[in-house]
C-alpha cells in the first residue's frame, strides 16, 4: 500500500539542497527515487544535494541529449530526467535497470511519465510550488520497506528550516489535478533554457 509518509514545506533552493544531502545519508545500493513536479518545482535542486552528500564534487544538472548522469561518490547516482521520454518502450532500449540498482542508487526526474517502469519500492517525492510563497512542497509516498526507511530518515532528522506541513499534495503519479499547487499559473521561473524541451 502507498502511504503518504511525510510531506514538508522546504522554503529555500539551499533548503533543498540540503534535504537530498540529508537523504543521501541513507541511501544504499538499489534504492530508487522518483520525483514529481511542474517545472521548476526544484527536483534537479534535490538531486544536486543528493550528489554532494553522497560526496560528489562535479556539476549536476539533468541529463538531456544522454538519458542519464552518473555521479560517483560513496556509491554510484544515477540521474534520469524523462521530461522528454516518447513512451516507456524509449526507455528499455537505452538504460538497464538491473544494472543501476545493482551499483549505485537511482534517482528520477518525471519518474510519472514511466510510472510502470519504476520499481515498486521506490520513494516517490512529490514537488510542488508553494502557494503560500516563494517556498516548496515536498510530499514522500512509500511503496515498500525499502521506500519507508528512506522517508522515515527524511521524518526523523529534521532541518530546522524544514517546516512540516499539515496539507499532503494529491498523491499518485500525474495526480496534480486541478486546485492543485504548482500548476501552470503558478510555475516559477526555472532560470532554464526552455528550448530545450
Ligand atoms: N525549496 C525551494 N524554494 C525556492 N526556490 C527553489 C526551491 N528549490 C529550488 N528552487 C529554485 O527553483 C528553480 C528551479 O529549480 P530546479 O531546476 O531544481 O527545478 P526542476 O524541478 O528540476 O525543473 P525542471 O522540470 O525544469 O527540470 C531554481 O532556480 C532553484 O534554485
Ligand atoms: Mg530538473
Amino acid at each position: 500500500m502507498v502511504t503518504v509518509a511525510w510531506t514538508a514545506r522546504i522554503p529555500s533552493a539551499e533548503a533543498m539542497e540540503r534535504l537530498g544531502e540529508r537523504l543521501a545519508a541513507a541511501l544504499q545500493p538499489g534504492d530508487w527515487i522518483a520525483l514529481t513536479g511542474p517545472l521548476g518545482a526544484g527536483k534537479t535542486t534535490l538531486v544536486r544535494g543528493l550528489a554532494r552528500g553522497l560526496g560528489f564534487r562535479g556539476r549536476v544538472a539533468s541529463p538531456t541529449f544522454t538519458l542519464v548522469h552518473v555521479y560517483r561518490g560513496r556509491l554510484p547516482l544515477y540521474h534520469l530526467d524523462l521530461y522528454r521520454l516518447e513512451g516507456e518502450d524509449a526507455l528499455r532500449d537505452v538504460v538497464d535497470p538491473g544494472e543501476m540498482e545493482a551499483a549505485g542508487a537511482v534517482v528520477v526526474e518525471w519518474a510519472d511519465r514511466a510510472p510502470r517502469w519504476i520499481p515498486a519500492d521506490a520513494l516517490w517525492l512529490d514537488l510542488a510550488v508553494d502557494p503560500a510563497g516563494d517556498g516548496r512542497r515536498v510530499a514522500a509516498r512509500a511503496g515498500g520497506d525499502r521506500a519507508r526507511r528512506l522517508a522515515a530518515h527524511l521524518a526523523h532528522r529534521a532541518d530546522p528550516a524544514v517546516e512540516p506541513a499539515a496539507g499532503a499534495i494529491p498523491a499518485g503519479p500525474g495526480a496534480a489535478g486541478p486546485g492543485s499547487p504548482g500548476g501552470e499559473a503558478g510555475r516559477p521561473a526555472t532560470g532554464k533554457d526552455e528550448g530545450r524541451r
